[in-house]
């Protein structure tokens, strides 16, 4: 049998397939990476303990996240702009993470908007929001998704502002003068496939659920300067009340990376967290996710669900976290180079990719039933 495909080989992929600024806008990391680099660095650093000779022909590795079945405790976290690694990018991805039992989060700054995706792409159970100033147009695009279906709503707060991102800076990612223009182009021309497929034939490209105040076909530097101007840093706790007001289902709330906003979470009414640096793309040196998960259990284990991400790439990982007491994890990075290097199938075979490893990792760890991991898996 056929090794199943790894993180690095669909990274590898995608920057063979993706413009420079596209690839780098992906993988790269706010300030100087520290951050990023520790996410994956202190996942490899946890040791499983290996445990043998037991009865491991029945595993069960199903879970429930917010509420929802899920085949394995793992879902699509939102990505932005992932219409651009792929022609309609989020519908296929939906479509995978469908085929494959998980849910799908839609990020609020996706290319299709979340009616398109709901209709093309199948289950959408999450989507994801950021704060932005306009209230009346957050009220109206909250009810568009209710309405179309979103049954648990991902309240990202760890972007009061995009974090400080050097090499896409450098890749001319901001850039909207001519320069920009012309290195943009430069860039697509060397990527003949995704040209066509991707910028020709995937159109329009703006922020879908944002086209009605941006406009359709607006740039990457474009939505970047509105995301910029319109993003609200006067967010608090007690905004989570009006959204609470708006929202009937589960609302989890991501960028959690400390016990005292953990606690100060659940407090304000959410019904679980997402612990995550934003996968060290936001203020650089802070804790990796994995690391900062202990303490966050310990201090709010059993009030609600706890996810992470940052740094999953393997079922091995998934595992790790299960064992520190995340109810789940959700992919970023992994699922953007799969869907960038080889579309919908991509998605799913890198989603059959971390199942088989799962499998592998509780055969060895004597771990049959998932939901019941515990540190006891950890040497
Ligand atoms: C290209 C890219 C775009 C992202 N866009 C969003 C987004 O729109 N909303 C959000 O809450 N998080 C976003 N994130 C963060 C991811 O949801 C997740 O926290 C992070 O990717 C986890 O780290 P990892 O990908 O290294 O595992 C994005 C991440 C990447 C890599």
């Amino acid at each position: 049998m056929a090794s199943p495909p790894s993180y690095q080989s669909y990274r590898a992929g995608a920057r063979r397939r993706l413009p420079h600024m596209l690839f780098e806008y992906i993988d790269s990391g706010a300030f100087d990476e520290r951050t990023l680099a520790a996410n994956e660095s202190d996942f490899a650093a946890i040791r499983l303990k290996q445990r043998v000779m037991r009865d491991m022909t029945q595993l069960d590795m199903t879970a429930t996240l917010a509420g929802l079945p899920a085949a394995i405790p793992v879902a699509l976290g939102p990505v932005g702009f992932a219409g651009m690694y792929a022609r309609r990018g989020e519908v296929h991805a939906a479509r995978a993470a469908t085929a494959e039992g998980i849910p799908f989060c839609l990020s609020a700054v996706s290319v299709c908007d979340y009616t398109e995706v709901r209709q093309d792409g199948g289950q959408v159970p999450w989507f994801q929001l950021y704060m932005i100033r306009d209230r009346a147009y957050m009220r109206d695009l909250i009810d568009r998704v209710l309405a179309a279906g979103a049954q648990t709503l991902v309240f990202t707060v760890d972007m009061p502002l995009p974090g400080i991102r050097r090499r896409d800076e450098a890749s001319g990612l901001y850039d909207t003068g001519p320069r920009g223009f012309m290195r943009q182009a430069w860039q697509g021309i060397r990527r003949p496939a995704w040209l066509c497929d991707v910028y020709l034939r995937g159109r329009p490209h703006g922020f879908g659920n944002f086209a009605a105040a941006i406009g359709p076909q607006s740039s990457l530097g474009d939505n970047w300067a509105w995301i910029r101007e319109n993003f609200d840093c006067a967010t608090n706790w007690d905004d989570l009340a009006w959204v609470r007001e708006r929202w009937p289902g589960e609302i989890l709330i991501k960028g959690i990376l400390c016990p005292e906003d953990a606690v100060a979470a659940f407090h304000a009414g959410a019904d679980g967290i997402v612990v995550s640096n934003h996968g060290g793309r936001q203020l650089d040196s802070v804790s990796s996710a994995i690391a900062a998960l202990p303490a966050i259990v310990d201090a709010v284990g059993g009030r609600g669900t706890i996810l992470m991400d940052g740094g999953v790439r393997s079922g091995l990982d998934v595992l790790k976290a299960l064992a520190l007491g995340a109810d789940g994890c959700l992919l970023g990075r992994a699922w953007a180079y799969a869907l960038a290097a080889d579309g919908e199938r991509g998605v799913i075979s890198m989603i059959q990719a971390l199942k088989a490893e799962l499998r592998v990792a509780m055969t060895l760890t004597g771990c049959n039933v998932l939901r019941e991991a515990g540190r006891a898996l950890l040497a």
